[in-house]
């Protein structure tokens, strides 16, 4: 089923709000919903997000980009007819500066937008995640595993500030009937990614690129199923676009699983790099596998991953290499040789660099 088969007829572009629009995940799924005819609101408080991954829609007549915390009341005029709700850091070393500012985020900033959502008769997608898993003791992971989260660890402040922020979702449903989707989010990466957050992705791919040493926390053995974002984004879009009575959870990922090891030696060979692999102590509480049963995705949305991991690794690739050719472009040989056009990478899609 496409997804112009279920935007529901209006006499007016759908209005989106997208909380958490300027980030990664978000500035993309901005991207799409514009191309989509709908109208779009982004509401972020640039906390992790950034202005330069929304700088091409600011002059949209159909974009409207509001600074605002989730954590304050939202207060919006016009309609609204679907809310997505990305507003959260997403990387341990964003999400842990402020551990209580993050499970606010979670569930004051959900509970403002479930009431937004009451007040305007929208329907709301959360953008939950792997992590309600924990360290999961059931492989690979489906919708109805309840997890292995320590909630008192380090990660508890996204994990369980998560794992609340879905039982607010069906709280709301149940109490007040708000049309609801909760997404389950694996791994998921391509560019626009923060150079800086310790996401392994971006980090292997930085690290590459400056020469510097490649860092595998533990032994490297430990899986991870990689999303690219457009994927990822078709299958947000699918499930608010899903029959009412599709709540979900519903996990969206990739379930091709992969070492850590691996990831860092595709990196090191598409970006030609010579940086050594350095192996460094495992975080607490990391996970050791993941992988998503994608069989309701499969069923409920027609949804696949469709980019294989090589395109996804190169184009995210491109990406930050034009991003950071400015740092020190001879000591970078996938940058220097994009630019005299000798390599074999120039034929990687490149894709723009500030959003
Ligand atoms: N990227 C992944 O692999 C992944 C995996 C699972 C779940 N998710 C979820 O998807 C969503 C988007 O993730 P992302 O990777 O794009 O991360 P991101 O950090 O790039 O995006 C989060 C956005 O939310 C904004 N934000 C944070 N706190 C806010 C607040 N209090 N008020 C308003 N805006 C706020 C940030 O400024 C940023 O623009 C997050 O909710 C994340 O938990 C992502």
């Amino acid at each position: 089923m496409t997804l112009q088969t279920r935007i529901p007829t209006l006499h007016r572009p759908p209005t989106v709000l997208i909380a958490g629009g300027a980030g990664f995940i978000g500035s993309h799924l901005c991207d799409s919903l514009l191309q989509r005819g709908n109208a779009v609101i982004c509401l972020d408080n640039l906390f992790t997000g950034r202005i330069d991954n929304i700088r091409p829609l600011l002059n949209h007549p159909n974009f409207r980009f509001i600074e605002h915390d989730v954590r304050e009341e939202i207060e919006i005029g016009g309609e609204i007819d679907r809310i997505y709700n990305l507003a959260c850091p997403a990387s341990p070393s964003h999400y842990q500066t402020d551990p209580v500012g993050t499970m606010k985020t979670c569930v004051v900033g959900t509970i403002n937008l479930l009431e937004l959502a009451c007040r305007k008769g929208a329907r709301v997608l959360q953008a939950s995640t792997s992590e309600v898993y924990g360290d999961p003791e059931v492989h690979p992971q489906p919708e109805s595993y309840l997890g292995n989260v320590n909630p008192i660890g380090p990660r508890a402040c996204y994990d369980e500030g998560k794992r609340a922020a879905e039982t607010l979702m069906f709280d709301y449903h149940r109490m007040y009937g708000t049309e609801i989707k909760v997404a389950r989010i694996f791994n998921t990466y391509g560019p626009r990614m923060l150079e800086n957050d310790g996401r392994v992705v971006s980090n292997f791919i930085v690290q590459a690129l400056r020469g510097k040493p490649v860092t595998i926390y533990g032994r490297g053995t430990q899986t991870r199923s990689f999303c690219f974002v457009d994927d990822l984004v078709r299958g947000l879009q699918l499930l608010m676009e899903s029959p009412a009575s599709v709540t979900g959870p519903c996990n969206l990922g990739n379930p091709h699983e992969v070492t850590i090891e691996t990831i860092a030696r595709e990196v090191l060979s598409y970006t030609e790099s010579a940086s050594p692999l350095r192996f460094e102590a495992l975080p607490k509480d990391d996970p050791k596998r993941r992988k998503p049963v994608i069989d309701t995705a499969a069923c409920l949305l027609g949804w696949r991953p469709r980019v294989a991991l090589q395109d996804g690794l190169q184009a995210t690739i491109a990406y930050f290499a034009l991003r950071i050719a400015g740092e020190s472009p001879t000591l970078v040989p996938a940058i220097a040789s994009r630019r005299t056009g000798h390599s074999t990478r120039s034929r990687l899609k490149a894709t723009d660099p500030g959003g």
